[in-house]
């Protein structure tokens, strides 16, 4: 399906402002890294918990680069990469993925410089360095008894720097990690948890569990989106039906239990919610959803990722949700939520719901 023209429009509106947004970021706080805004407002002393967010704002230089060809958004892409470089060997976090996909490897993708492709590589490797073997997965920042779903977005990684070395280690972790999410994180109607706990010893799960969702056996939006798009990207480098089939029943739960403007609650499951919306599960889910409309071996269902990712996007790029009418707001989506029991970025715009709602208009333009 191409998108109208008017949706087409709007994607091209959203991406300048998103451009405006950034710059006034970027000049107004240089080399600074945000998460989360407060009140709109990105720069404030507000707890971080963990430190996953700081290849979302490179990749959007990124992705202004290579819409406008724009050098001054080269220099600043470039700039904001080695900003993190020294992050390839931080084995503190699980988050690699998160910061090296976005950066390194679109840096690497637009030159073909291969020591930039060794940064990646090595950011791979350090991921790895995870593995729990009695469990068969990698383990979550909070401890190594612990799995998240999230660690899906952060696998392919690992997948890369296997096929780039040809190191049949790192694509058994790999393999083996993915396997494990779908056996004990993603449920028989297509919803996840977000966290999984096993027993180290004998590498046994034990339950199901959460840090941003409602409970242990409900579903959290971004969680779920991060399967989606996580599962898809799986099925790229393995060319698994099981890891695209597991995507789609994740896709197929997000259409049926959000309302009709595509745009989730932080946890579907909780009663009455404070807050109707968690945008940056929307943008998500929309830019894995268009994924999934090309890796489905199905028409029918390829043409309703397609639709509903456009759905998703006419509401985003409405005032609503996008900044544009909001004088003062820093961020370009408003109503994220980041962390709601901590209080951390609710109702807020967040780093990576802007880097995921670019990303998706860029696909969008690039592919009408
Ligand atoms: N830490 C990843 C997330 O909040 O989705």
């Amino acid at each position: 399906m191409v998108p109208r023209a008017s949706l087409l429009n709007k994607c091209y509106m959203a991406l300048e402002f998103a451009g405006r947004q950034l710059r006034y970021l970027i000049e107004t706080y240089p080399d600074y890294f945000p998460m989360y805004t407060v009140n709109g407002k990105w720069k404030h002393e507000g707890e971080a918990w963990t430190n996953w967010c700081e290849g979302f704002l490179g990749g959007q230089l990124w992705l202004l680069y290579e819409h406008t060809g724009d050098p001054w958004w080269r220099e600043k892409a470039e700039h904001y990469s080695r900003l993190i470089e020294h992050r390839k060997t931080d084995r503190t976090v699980h988050d690699l993925g998160f910061l090296f996909w976005p950066t390194w490897k679109r840096w690497y993708d637009l030159t073909g410089d291969e020591s930039i492709n060794q940064v990646v590589i090595e950011a791979g490797r350090t991921l790895a360095l995870r593995f729990q073997e009695k469990g068969g997965y990698l383990c979550s920042f909070v401890a190594e008894n612990s799995l998240f779903i999230d660690i899906m977005m952060n696998v392919g990684i690992i997948f890369y720097a296997a096929q780039q070395t040809q190191d049949e280690r790192l694509w058994d972790i790999a393999y083996r990690h993915c396997l494990t999410t779908r056996r004990v994180l993603v449920r028989g109607d297509g919803s996840t948890a977000h966290e999984g706990i096993f027993d180290t010893e004998t590498g046994e799960f034990l339950r199901q569990s959460t840090h941003q969702g409602w409970r242990s056996d409900s579903s959290w939006a971004r969680g779920l989106a991060w399967a989606l798009y996580g599962f898809g990207t799986a099925y790229t480098f393995t060319n698994d039906a099981r890891f695209l089939a597991t995507a789609e029943s994740c896709a197929h739960y997000y259409i049926e239990r959000t309302p009709e403007h595509g745009v989730p609650p932080n946890d579907w499951d909780e009663p009455n919610p404070s807050l109707p919306y968690e945008s940056s599960a929307a943008a998500i889910a929309a830019s894995g959803m268009w994924n999934l409309a090309k890796l489905t071996g199905d028409p029918t269902r390829g043409r309703l990722y397609r639709e509903y990712a456009l759905r998703i996007l006419d509401t985003l790029t409405e005032p609503e949700f996008l900044a544009i009418e909001t004088p003062g707001w820093e961020g370009v989506l408003k109503h994220g939520i980041y962390h709601l029991r901590k209080g951390l970025g609710v109702d807020e715009s967040v780093m990576w719901g802007d880097y995921f709602f670019l990303e998706v208009i860029s696909k969008v333009i690039r592919d009408a």
